[in-house]
């Protein structure tokens, strides 16, 4: 069992090296799963509709928030209607859409939870008691059960994983936009990384224009951020999962850089 899974992907920049990317990563990993980071897309704030069907048409099966989901207002005329698109679960109850969704596949069904952290971050309900809940949920139907754990905090992120270590196949961050080097699996056979990093400009600062940011840390004044141009790349993670147990058996980075041949 194979899964992978794309970060945070940046407006246009970001969907079209999921467009040109993710057909060939498929051909050549062969994911029985792909799960992408989405709360970026929509010109790096939030998601509509239609970027939701390109992206399902170009292989994601869900696609998971962050602190960006309701930045496009559209999201809320359709995200009831959306099972695969999910946001962070420990949003107030009454919030619409769901924390948790399913794909089915002929050789098991995949839980995907979104998780979003405190630290740093809007006060929302404790992920660590809502991961658990939805976790017993989730396992009533499936061993494979996959976190994208949107957070600030490296240490949130990693205790969130120690928490969950031998409950769940793997926990992956997103939030930073910057993919860290410290994928490891616990001693109980989670599979963790701290950040997948994200999917658009890589001359940007976090993917936004660096004249923008660079003037905001100048001034303290109210700057708006674009999305930046130029050369882009994809970040993800392929993990791979017991088929008897679900833990992970191994969990591979993936970093494409849009001027480098990629090997198929
Ligand atoms: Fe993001
Ligand atoms: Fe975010």
């Amino acid at each position: 069992m194979k899964l992978l899974f794309v970060g945070d992907i940046m407006g246009s920049a970001g969907r079209e090296m999921v467009r040109d990317y993710l057909p060939r990563l498929k051909r050549k990993y062969d994911p029985t799963f792909i799960v992408v980071n989405g709360e970026n897309a929509a010109h790096g704030r939030g998601i509509t509709e239609k970027i939701c069907r390109e992206l399902f048409e170009a292989g994601a099966e869900a696609i998971t928030m962050g602190n960006h989901t309701w930045d496009n207002r559209e999201i809320f005329d359709f995200i009831d209607q959306e099972p695969r698109l999910i946001r962070p679960a420990n949003f107030p109850e009454g919030t619409p859409g769901k924390g948790i969704t399913y794909i089915k596949h002929p050789v098991g069904e995949l839980a995907v939870i979104n998780l979003q952290g405190r630290a740093f971050l809007p006060p929302l309900e404790c992920p660590f008691a809502t991961a658990v809940q939805l976790v017993e949920q989730a396992k009533k139907r499936t061993k494979y059960i996959f976190v994208d754990f949107h957070a600030e905090a490296t240490s949130e992120k990693q205790a969130l994983a120690w928490y969950l270590d031998g409950k769940i196949s793997a926990l992956v961050g997103t939030h930073t936009h910057v993919q860290t080097g410290d994928e490891r699996i616990l001693p109980q056979g989670t599979g963790y990384l701290t950040d997948v990093g994200m999917t658009g400009p890589r001359d940007g600062i976090l993917g936004m224009e660096r004249e923008a940011v660079i003037k905001k840390f100048l001034t303290q004044l109210p700057v708006r951020f674009e999305v930046a141009t130029g050369r882009t790349q994809l970040n993800a993670v392929l993990l791979t999962l017991d088929k008897a147990t679900g833990k992970t058996t191994k969990l591979e980075r993936i970093r494409i850089d849009d001027d480098h041949p990629f090997m198929e």
